[in-house]
């Protein structure tokens, strides 16, 4: 186990009508306060006219329309917002995409420049806007971590900026806000929280504590989502989803690891090239990925995850029961309703090459937990074909 430090603050009120105790805390960070949300489900289901009416003592600008893998240019477009009215905190009510393009707005507010700059890091960080959130869709973990993923479409990038300044204060994790996430929309969340918890999971080094904690967390996954899929309005498998979420990337289970993922960085090229759903590019990616690293330094790891996540028994054969984990994977995603080939999404081979390129070199994959070169990764992106 490596050394570790984890300090993880955010306020985590969970649970239904939550929302009350915003007022209260809102107020400690001040009066003036953008109000960031995406494409319009929460006016649908009223939880915007809610915030609204809650928050009738402070003073409210907004920046709606932002888009599922966020663009930078929603976020300078919201720092310009910050800077002109004074703004004293940012609340985000919505899932990864609004989250994310939030934390990006809270540091360009003291930018004096392209937010890009932040994102690529040619600019620094130096300080940030307070961020609150109200989670609307369980699945990427940026309601409490420091992370922010934002797409540039005129180059095709889409890259990662992390800061603890960025942790958002306050969550609000009220699973009932999640009851109008549509089943697509549900199941890729599911298939995201899967895979961050195996690509911390999958590491070289071994750690029993996290492990532990990753492997339940998995098996939550696979008990609730279904539940979700089949009731949309059950409380307990939104409740238990949500949680899910939070913990699957807020840091604990990397404690005492590396930390060197891989899917991610190639699905991060697909979303930049393609504009396809995050969870479901990985939903593709995450089973072709295990097949591939399968080998004897791996198979241990593998055989561990088919018995203590998927229940199977113990083998004198590893390799079998090392596939029939993967192959319950694999299944897993096509019984909750998520594609298994590229094709689906009407993606060819035509951007491996670069795609490989950039993922190997963005995500420093030639130390991941088993070291990919490019070719490795064109050859994965086949295998989705
Ligand atoms: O935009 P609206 O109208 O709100 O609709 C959204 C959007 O169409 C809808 N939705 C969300 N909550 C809903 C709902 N529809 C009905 N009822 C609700 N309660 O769902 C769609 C997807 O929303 P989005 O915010 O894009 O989804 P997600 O939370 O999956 O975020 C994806 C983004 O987060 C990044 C991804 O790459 C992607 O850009 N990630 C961020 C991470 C982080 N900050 O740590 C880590 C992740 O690995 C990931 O990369
Ligand atoms: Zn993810």
């Amino acid at each position: 186990m490596n050394n570790f430090e984890f300090c993880v603050t955010t306020d985590i009120l969970f649970g239904k009508g939550q929302e009350e105790m915003l007022p209260a805390k809102l107020a400690a960070y001040g009066k003036r306060i953008l109000l960031t949300y995406g494409g319009g489900s929460i006016k649908k289901s009223g939880l915007y006219d809610k915030i609204k009416n809650l928050l009738n003592g402070f003073e409210i600008f907004e920046l709606g329309g932002i888009d599922p893998n966020p663009r930078v240019e929603s976020v300078n477009k919201g720092a310009k917002i910050c800077r002109k009215e004074n703004i004293d905190l940012i609340l985000a009510v919505g899932g990864g995409s609004t989250i994310d393009c939030s934390k990006a707005i809270a540091a360009a507010a003291f930018y004096d420049g392209d937010a890009w700059d932040l994102i690529t890091g040619k600019g620094k960080i130096t300080k940030a806007l307070p961020i609150a959130v109200v989670l609307t869709i369980a699945t990427t973990g940026s309601e409490m971590d420091q992370a922010a993923v934002i797409s540039n479409m005129q180059t095709n990038e889409k890259l990662l900026m992390g800061h603890p300044y960025l942790l958002p204060k306050i969550a609000v994790l009220n699973p009932e806000n999640t009851f109008t996430v549509p089943p697509y929309q549900t199941a890729s969340g599911s298939a995201d929280m899967m895979s961050h918890i195996i690509e911390t999971y999958f590491d070289t080094v071994e750690a029993f504590v996290p492990d532990a904690i990753a492997e339940g967390l998995l098996r939550a996954v696979i008990k609730y989502t279904p539940m979700a899929l089949q009731d949309p309005e059950d409380y307990e498998a939104r409740a238990q989803l949500m949680w899910t979420s939070s913990l699957a990337l807020n840091g604990i289970l990397a404690t005492g690891k590396s930390f060197m993922w891989s899917c991610h960085y190639i699905e991060h090229e697909l979303s930049a090239y393609y504009d396809i759903t995050h969870g479901a590019g990985l939903a593709v990616i995450t089973p072709k990925w295990m097949r591939y690293i399968l080998s004897d330094s791996t198979v241990d790891k593998f055989c561990d995850y088919a018995v203590n996540v998927w229940g199977l028994e113990r083998s004198e054969d590893k390799f079998k029961l090392a596939n029939q984990g993967i192959d319950y994977t694999e299944k897993f995603f096509s019984k909750i309703g998520l594609p298994s080939k590229l094709s689906e999404f009407g993606i060819d081979d035509t951007k491996f090459e670069v795609m490989a390129k950039k993922a190997v070199e963005i995500g420093s994959l030639k130390k991941a937990y088993v070291p990919l070169e490019e070719n490795d990764v064109v050859n994965i992106l086949k295998m989705c074909l």
